[in-house]
């Protein structure tokens, strides 16, 4: 019988993360002829996860450039994805989430009246500036997607109650824990040595990552002031911040954190299995990050997001994670309690699993199947 030809689009690093165990099934399963189109809004972060999973993309745009602006992304995928889905004529394109790539694959799609497979599809803030332009791009994405990947119920709900059809909506749990799965491991020796020599069992070490949009400029400041009380009140507190590439936040991140050498670890951001790795090692993790607060839970982290708001509401619900805000008071405030009080601390510090159960990939592969024989009428 004919093959499927799935054509996965994604730039950044939380997609190939995300969609990396995916693009794997496809390449496995005798029903599908898989294609890459990496947008490579992204680079060095997104080549560091196509070697840990040897994906090796057909097609690469290679778009990135510093200081690009969303309408420059926007501009460069939309005609590169174009011009890639003429030539490979997918029967599907996947998408994954809600950045620029995102949103222009599969705006590319559509207009060239390829059906699309929106991957992490439904979660919402109901801000349309918070995550910016995140929220947004994931609810237009949506708008023009065929069939809706939502990883937890209230995904689908958020979905139903913009009037999208039941029929194509399918809960799949999240790839993210498909990845995760597939990575961790109790004896995971660092090869970074910064990393190694770090006391894991006599600090309170805390893992910050921070990079959105919406947090540039005064609340990413609060959240490094925060930091900097922390540690001058804990002798015990130390910092590992894996500075993401944007320039705007690194420069920030010297300026308050240089006088700190030895107590904050200022590092390049992590390749993906290290960065799992240390997840599971530390004593608590501050983030703006989506993936993160999906990740820490399944490892019994607490997560406290530097957000005040979140689009993944079921880890809060269960307990691992706390909306903090972004607010220097409010931070420390919560941060202090976690670390002086083993009750509260032991509360939040339960492994729960929300986002799936490690099996979001193979349901997603049947579900194509399905819809595209249906479609033909061959079933
Ligand atoms: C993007 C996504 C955001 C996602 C985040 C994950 C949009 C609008 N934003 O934000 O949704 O949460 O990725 O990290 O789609 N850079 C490098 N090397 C890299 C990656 C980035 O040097 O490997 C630098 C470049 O100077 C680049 C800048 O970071 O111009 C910003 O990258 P960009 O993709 O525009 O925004 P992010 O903040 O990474
Ligand atoms: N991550 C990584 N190295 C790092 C920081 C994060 O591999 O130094 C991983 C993390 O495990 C998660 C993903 O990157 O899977 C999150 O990406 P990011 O925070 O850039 O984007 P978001 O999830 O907020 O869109």
């Amino acid at each position: 019988m004919k093959k499927i030809k799935v054509m996965s689009v994604f730039g950044t690093r939380p997609e190939a993360i995300k969609m990396a165990p995916l693009v794997k099934a496809l390449e496995n399963d005798g029903r599908f002829e898989s294609i890459v189109c990496a947008t490579a809004q992204h680079r060095e972060m997104l080549d560091s996860v196509l070697e840990i999973f040897d994906i090796k993309p057909q097609y690469d745009l290679n778009i990135m450039a510093h200081g690009q602006t969303i309408v420059d992304i926007s501009n460069k995928v939309l005609k590169g994805v174009d011009d890639v889905i003429k030539k490979a004529e997918p029967h599907i394109v996947l998408v994954h989430g809600d950045t620029s790539t995102t949103l222009n694959g599969a705006l590319a799609a559509f207009y060239n009246k390829v059906p699309v497979g929106h991957v992490e599809a439904g979660l919402r803030s109901y801000d349309m500036y918070s995550p910016f332009p995140e929220e947004v791009n994931r609810k237009l994405t949506g708008a023009i997607t065929n069939l809706h990947f939502a990883p937890t119920k209230t995904n689908e709900n958020n979905l139903l109650s913009e009037g999208v059809n039941k029929e194509k909506i399918y809960v799949t749990g999240n790839t993210v824990i498909d990845a995760l799965l597939s990575v961790i491991n109790e004896n995971h020796i660092f090869e970074d040595e910064t990393l190694n020599d770090i006391d894991f069992e006599n600090k309170k070490v805390i893992l910050l990552t921070t990079h959105r949009r919406e947090n540039w400029g005064e609340p990413m400041e609060n959240i490094f002031k925060a930091m900097i009380e922390l540690i001058e009140g804990n002798e015990d507190v130390e910092i590992i911040f894996p500075m993401h590439k944007n320039p705007a936040i690194r420069e920030l991140a010297h300026k308050y954190f240089d006088k700190y050498i030895g107590r904050v670890h200022l590092i390049e951001p992590l390749e993906y299995v290290e960065f799992t790795n240390l997840m599971a090692k530390v004593y608590l993790i501050m983030t703006d990050s989506g993936g993160i607060q999906e990740e820490a839970p399944a490892l019994g982290k607490p997560v406290m997001v530097l957000r005040t708001e979140t689009e993944r509401p079921e880890a809060v619900e269960a307990g691992t994670v706390k909306l903090a805000g972004i607010e220097k008071e409010a931070i420390v405030n919560i941060a202090n309690e976690l670390i002086k009080n083993k009750d509260a601390y032991k509360a939040m510090a339960q492994a729960t699993n929300p986002y799936g159960d490690g099996k979001a990939c193979g349901r997603i592969l049947e579900i194509i199947e399905e819809n595209f024989r249906l479609e033909r009428g061959q079933r």
